[in-house]
């Protein structure tokens, strides 16, 4: 055939499959990489001595008890994971309308906090304050007659629920209740209590979420919740909120900011980016993780790619890392 059949104006000049046409030059083009740096890994603690719970739920997570811990923080820190995020599972007979176990220096979270930081001092720890595992309401603060969760006076004990944990040797409290205020009011005590250098990572774009509902059996408080926590947590049908929130935590003295849940809110992990060029974190949360893991047993997908995509998608909108219970396993995937 002659060249005049085919003008070179036929032909794209422009091939974006040049760019995918073997794997090294994909590597060398890719503009977002995932590193096991990346990933922060939430642990549940079990009471007792011994335990390994498996949450129904969460396929594949498991409550531990404190002795098992030092286990769990070696393993992340072999595979480069920098940070660790605790929930207890309180005792019911430990919960109460006032939540008054929740600034027991002895509870379970501090001496999770102790038993990894002697096994691993290297690791970092991250907490979170909120009421919801020690009110016996199931609600992230205290509640009046009306049921109405009070601000201020929640505030003055998440203060307090701060300080024990830093105490503990907390590296990072994670405020994760979302009253008003009460970033400040916990920078303010850490502050006059010589906690300098023990961070804050706000949850300030918390949005009231269905896809909690797992995280709530592996800490014990679906069952107790009257309610719902749209009156604190955010609207869905809000982006442009999540700006103002973070804007407020930042203003009180955050140093770093998370979106939750993950993947249905990667417009505001992008948004919160690329407004405020802090570090930003997402929350891939409980019901996230449930819904990869039944897609996998329904056979809908490959596991370690459907893990690897979406851990992907937080680092593309701009994350600088993911809460994931996928975290191990990523790590493993990603040493290869
Ligand atoms: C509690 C808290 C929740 C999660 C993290 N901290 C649940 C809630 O707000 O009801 C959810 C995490 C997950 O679903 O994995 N303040």
């Amino acid at each position: 055939m002659s060249q005049a059949s085919f003008p070179a104006q036929s032909f794209p000049a422009t091939r974006m499959r040049r760019g995918r046409s073997s794997p090294w030059i994909r590597e060398m083009l890719a503009e977002h990489r995932l590193h096991p740096s990346d990933l922060i890994w939430p642990l549940f603690i079990a009471d007792g001595k011994g335990a390994e719970e498996p949450v129904a739920s969460l396929p594949g997570v498991s409550r531990w008890s404190v002795d098992r811990l030092a286990d769990r923080a070696r393993e992340a820190h072999s595979l480069g994971i920098p940070c660790l995020a605790l929930f207890p599972n309180t005792p019911p007979a430990l919960r109460s309308e006032r939540a008054e176990e929740a600034l027991n220096r002895d509870n379970l979270v501090c001496r999770a906090i102790r038993a990894i930081k002697d096994a691993v001092p290297d690791i970092g720890v991250l907490t979170d304050v909120a009421l919801d595992p020690y009110t016996a309401h199931g609600h992230d603060g205290l509640v009046d007659a009306a049921g109405y969760v009070l601000n201020d006076e929640t505030t003055e004990i998440l203060t307090g629920q701060a300080l024990v944990q830093a105490e503990a040797g907390a590296d990072i409290v994670a405020p994760s209740d979302m009253m008003d205020g009460r970033v400040g009011a916990i920078r303010e005590a850490l502050e006059a209590g010589g906690h300098r250098n023990v961070a804050i990572m706000a949850y300030a774009a918390k949005y009231a979420s269905a896809f909690y509902g797992p995280f709530r059996d592996a800490v014990g408080s679906r069952g107790l919740l009257k309610g719902d926590k749209r009156g604190y947590q955010m609207d869905p049908a809000n982006g442009g909120e999540a700006l103002r929130e973070v804007a407020l935590d930042l203003a009180e003295g955050a140093d770093m900011v998370m979106v939750k849940p993950g993947l249905p809110y990667l417009d505001v992990v992008a948004r919160v980016k690329d407004a405020f060029g802090v570090p930003t974190f997402a929350y891939q949360v409980s019901g996230e993780y449930a819904m990869i893991e039944a897609a996998v047993a329904a056979g809908a997908g490959e596991r370690d790619a459907l893990i690897l995509e979406t851990l992907m998608s937080f680092k593309r909108a701009g994350a600088t890392g993911v809460l994931t219970y996928h975290a191990l396993d990523a790590a493993r995937l990603l040493h290869g």
